[in-house]
């Protein structure tokens, strides 16, 4: 990515229960930017939830219609747009991701445990040991996204305001003009 060149569009990518929808809103506000969720845009799209899709498509028909969706979400400027925890295993959305600047929202996966374990909207966690499955899509992902991002900020101690700021701060220190 180039350094120094306004680019009006920030994407958080990073795992399940990371707090890229909380964040997420929060930086919008703050940037005075309209923020998108990509798995809220796909259940809008589709009329269906996402556990609907999963049931009926798998895992597969999922990642087409989030591949869709990433297309249009990185082509809008003055964004900021929460991703799937997933979207980073599909190698055609990397290039709808490198439209912007890429956060990557590091959690670890006792955190990420704690965010996600009453949540019945996560396909991926309805089985008996999502704590485990967590931990692999971790070791799986983790490369990926340290691969793809510009800045990394590791969440889950502090609250999602000071995460905004240390986010502001490291674009800053990164020379990168939002
Ligand atoms: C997924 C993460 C979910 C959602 C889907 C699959 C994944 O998004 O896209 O359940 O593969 O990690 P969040 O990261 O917003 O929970």
């Amino acid at each position: 990515m180039e350094c120094n060149q306004p680019k009006p569009l920030i994407i958080l990518i990073g795992p399940m229960g990371a707090g890229k929808t909380t964040i997420g809103k929060l930086l919008a506000q703050q940037l005075g930017f309209t923020f998108y969720d990509s798995d809220q845009e796909i259940e809008r799209v589709s009329g269906a939830s996402i556990s609907w899709i999963f049931e009926k498509e798998g895992e597969v028909g999922f990642r087409q219609r989030e591949t869709r969706v990433l297309d249009k979400l990185t082509q809008l400027d003055h964004v900021v747009l929460a991703t799937g925890g997933g979207a980073v295993t599909i190698a055609e959305n990397h290039h709808f991701l490198k439209r912007g600047i890429i956060i990557y929202l590091r959690a670890e996966v006792d955190i990420q445990y704690e965010r996600t374990c009453r949540d019945r909207n996560r396909p991926l966690l309805q089985i008996d040991n999502p704590k485990q499955k967590l931990t692999e899509l971790f070791c799986k992902r983790d490369p990926i996204y340290q691969q793809l991002a510009d800045i990394t900020i590791v969440t889950g101690h502090s609250s999602p305001k000071k995460m905004v700021h240390d986010i502001l701060l490291q674009l800053q220190d990164a020379n990168i003009t939002v």
